[in-house]
């Protein structure tokens, strides 16, 4: 086969060498023409001197040409050092045009094209060095997750794609079914239910790199079609799976930055992640914590700082924020419900502001002494009710640590657990899964279920640099705690049947004690590339509003194909 560009350097001197690629671009240098040929792995430059039978040909190359060369690699004069192949060129001994190229719609060396373009001309634009990587480093993450899990023993298994409504809760994409007339299949949302009965049917430790597809809002780190690698263990308790994964990330760290990380990632509560970052998958990068002044104003007079059932928070920090700035962070957490904020300046060891002249003494040196405060500092308080004033500030201190560059360069893998089992549906009025029903509740005693809203999970999430990149929970496995977990969830028996009914049944037959994780891959691969946009990692993403820019899907299909699926639109 071929070898690639950069499979050859100094060593191969000398060597007559078959190269194939298109030109990236010629350059004519007082009679002498250079080509930039590009394969997947780089560039290596070809020269054509005058006096070669195929000058003329050369002459005719454009950018994005399909071309054939033989020749032999030589030393260049005018090395280039940064670039790999910059210290050798090839000279030309016979050149073929395998095939033209008209103009691209777009520059590839112009990275301000506009990303519907790029999609449009998706194939264009994996010819991009910045898609081609993020291509490769997906493929290297795969291969990675594939070898570490081998290694241990899991077995990789696929599950199927036409399959019925799984519990994750988003909205189904549907396919009908041309000889069950009226009926649809739902495609995956997570392979979930199937890894469960793989565990009854004993396979013990088994993996997918799995699609999935979910129709739901997108968001920069979410597309309708994705990828998860999902896991799932017999016999293990949290920590087994934990371990496994740490182990997995740390050999992801080795292999991809040359980073040997030997402690274990830090672990908080889900109420703790809340009170301290106003957030369930905090960026630890940086801290700037929530703070609770709730004692601090006890006793205050101060009508506007006065608590009763309210929260009181706020946040330091280190920096002048302008009156401007002040009236820009209100408005932004506004979107959040929150209507006010207050600001006190700490500069030079006084409290300033229009708000201090109704502080106290006392309550001014407990506040100095509470935040900790040594440099000069504005903080930024906020009243409301509990939700509002946590969704709120983890906003804000998302945005100030940001706009401020506070966050440090580097990998925070954090475990959030404890999560809450339940939450009051106000819109259903009955309680729903805040994972999927089959998560294990904190106790497994029958009675833990009588106070849903107490209840805590066996559940995890896997957080890195503020990105959920995993979740999963310990499965119940005991049919008595799993029909009580249906009735407080308010399905009735029919509705479980015929929802669930073939895992209820497999788990009649002997089940084991087993638990799960599945990781987004994207998001995975969107922080090891270092890219916020969910569609610079995928080769062929759908837009926000989940269209197919390129093939123009989703699309009309033609009356036959409705009317043998016996569908009619309406207008
Ligand atoms: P969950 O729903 O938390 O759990 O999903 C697991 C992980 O999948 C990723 N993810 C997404 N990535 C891109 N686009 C999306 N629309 C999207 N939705 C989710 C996230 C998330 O952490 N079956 C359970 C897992 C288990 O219990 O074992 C599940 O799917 O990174």
């Amino acid at each position: 086969m071929l070898k690639f560009n950069n499979d050859f350097s100094k060593e191969n001197i000398g060597q007559e060498i078959l190269f194939k690629g298109w030109v990236s671009r010629v350059r004519d240098l007082g009679g002498l023409l250079f080509i930039d040929l590009r394969d997947r792995s780089g560039i290596i430059q070809v020269v054509v001197k005058p006096e070669n039978p195929f000058y003329e040909l050369a002459e005719t190359l454009r950018s994005e040409y399909v071309i054939e060369v033989v020749g032999k690699i030589i030393e260049r004069e005018n090395k280039n050092l940064k670039i790999k192949n910059g210290d050798i060129e090839v000279e030309l001994d016979s050149l073929k045009l395998l095939n033209k190229a008209e103009d691209l719609p777009f520059d590839l060396n112009n990275t301000t094209a506009l990303e519907d373009t790029r999609l449009k001309y998706r194939y264009l634009d994996i010819r991009r060095e910045e898609i081609k990587n993020n291509l490769i480093l997906r493929h290297k993450v795969t291969s990675i997750i594939r070898n570490y899990l081998n290694s241990l023993e899991f077995l990789e298994i696929e599950t199927p794609i036409l399959t019925k409504s799984t519990p994750e809760g988003a909205r189904d994409y549907l396919v009908p079914s041309r000889v069950q007339k009226g009926e649809f299949y739902a495609l995956p949302q997570s392979p979930q239910l199937f890894k469960q009965l793989l565990m009854v049917g004993g396979i013990e430790r088994y993996y997918q790199i799995a699609k999935c597809f979910r129709d739901e809002d997108l968001r920069a780190d979410r597309q309708p079609e994705f990828t998860q690698l999902d896991m799932e263990l017999s016999f293990i308790t949290e920590k087994d799976i934990m371990d496994v994964t740490e182990g997995l990330f740390k050999q992801l760290f080795k292999e991809l930055l040359k980073v040997d990380v030997t402690d274990s990632f830090d672990k908080i509560t889900y109420h703790q992640a809340i009170d301290l970052y106003g957030s369930d998958k905090p960026d630890l990068r940086f801290g700037m914590i929530i703070k609770d002044l709730k004692e601090v104003f006890e006793d205050t007079k101060f009508e506007l700082f006065k608590v009763k059932n309210e929260t009181f928070n706020c946040l330091v920090i280190e920096e002048n924020i302008s009156r401007k700035k002040q009236d820009e962070l209100t408005e932004f957490v506004n979107r959040y419900g929150l209507e006010k904020l207050y600001f006190l300046k700490y500069e030079t060891g006084q409290f300033t502001g229009s708000l201090v002249k109704n502080l106290d003494e006392k309550e001014l040196s407990l506040l100095e002494e509470k935040l900790i405060l040594t440099k000069d500092a504005t903080i930024i308080i906020a009243k409301d009710s509990y939700k509002i004033v946590k969704k709120a500030l983890g906003a804000l201190r998302l945005k100030l640590g940001k706009e401020f560059d506070l966050i440090e360069k580097g990998f925070k893998p954090l475990w959030v657990v404890n999560f809450p089992l339940l939450e009051y549906d106000e819109d259903a009025k009955r309680y729903v899964a805040c994972h999927h029903p089959f998560t294990s509740p904190l106790q497994t005693n029958i009675e833990y279920l009588d106070k849903p809203e107490e209840c805590l999970a066996k559940a995890y999430d896997f957080v890195i640099n503020g990105y959920e990149v995993g979740g999963g929970s310990i499965r119940i496995s005991d049919s008595e705690l799993q029909e009580k977990m249906f009735k407080t969830l308010g399905f009735r028996k029919k509705e479980t049947e015929e929802k669930f009914g073939f895992l209820i049944e497999a788990f009649k037959y002997g089940v084991p004690p087993h638990g799960g994780i599945a990781f987004g891959l994207e998001r995975i691969v969107m922080i090891f590339a270092g890219t916020e946009n969910i569609r610079d990692v995928i080769a062929f993403p759908k837009t926000a509003s989940a269209t197919c820019l390129m093939t123009d899907a989703p699309n009309k299909v033609s009356d036959e194909q409705l009317k043998e699926l016996k569908i009619s639109i309406k207008s």
